[in-house]
């Protein structure tokens, strides 16, 4: 067994990931540097490292979990939600909509989710689920306090609304935080949703393997309500989203037909 190989399995018994589902390139170059950034000699000394020092196996983790995010990131397909997937989610399911984001990192997806769906219904109707296998994420997603380098992207009317600035940072109002629930999960080994009207995952998919992809489109699909919409990033691709049994709404929206 290559050394990589009896790494992962390692890997996957102490945290319960399982790198086999991550490109293998892109995720050993990332290993390697944080390995040479600890100044440890290999896989086997990192994985002795990891179960004894806990610091370093979160540090791990949260370098594992690329969590880059930032509100109305991609304003193209922000704009797109606006203007015609709300309205057509609102004309089907009404305004009690069950949506989730999943692989949310900091909270800056489900909160522009928030702000935008609150142009057309009341803020105690919105209700959205948020996850990340990252709890260090969830934390800062939960708490809602960002810096600048958060907003290049937001609408100046949305950032007005819905932030109080506080010295050099900006603070998610309270209203806001209560719309939305944060919890963890594992896109690769937890249960989904069911029954859902919209899920929204961007910029997770690159990292995993076009097999593992493929499953997630098919548990997406099922996950969610006919007429329920996938909105995906766009780094993501979804080729077979024909076999999956999508109609295309737009370059990264799908929908299950009714
Ligand atoms: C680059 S961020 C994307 C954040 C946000 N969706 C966006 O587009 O701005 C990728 C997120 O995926 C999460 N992630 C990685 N592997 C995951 C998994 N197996 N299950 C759930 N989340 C995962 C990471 O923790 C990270 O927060």
């Amino acid at each position: 067994m290559r050394d990589y190989d009896i790494f992962k399995d390692q890997v996957y018994r102490l945290t319960g990931i399982d790198l086999n589902s991550y490109k293998e390139t892109q995720m050993k170059r990332r290993i390697d540097q944080l390995i040479a950034r600890h100044g440890l000699s290999g896989y086997d000394d990192f994985v002795t490292n990891l179960k004894s020092n806990s610091t370093l196996l979160k540090d791990f983790l949260n370098y594992l979990t690329i969590n880059v995010s930032e509100f109305y990131r991609n304003p193209d397909q922000w704009s797109i939600v606006r203007s015609r997937i709300v309205p057509l989610l609102i004309n089907t399911f009404g305004q009690d909509l069950k949506i989730w984001s999943a692989a949310c990192s900091t909270g800056d997806e489900p909160y522009t989710l928030v702000f935008v769906l609150s142009d057309y219904i009341p803020m105690n109707r919105i209700r959205i689920t948020a996850t990340d296998i990252d709890d260090l994420v969830l934390k800062t997603a939960s708490d809602g306090i960002y810096s600048e380098k958060s907003f290049p992207a937001l609408p100046k009317e949305y950032k007005d609304k819905f932030f109080i600035k506080r010295e050099e940072k900006y603070e998610v109002l309270p209203e806001v935080r209560r719309c939305v629930d944060f919890k963890q999960h594992n896109l690769l080994s937890d249960p989904y949703p069911s029954n859902l009207h919209m899920i929204v995952c961007r910029n997770v998919l690159i990292y995993f393997t076009e097999e593992t992809k493929e499953q997630i489109f098919r548990k997406y699909y099922n996950a969610l309500a006919p007429g329920g919409v996938l909105f995906l990033g766009s780094t993501e691709q979804m080729m077979s989203y024909k076999d999956v049994g999508f109609e295309r709404l737009d370059s990264f929206f799908f929908r299950k037909p009714l």
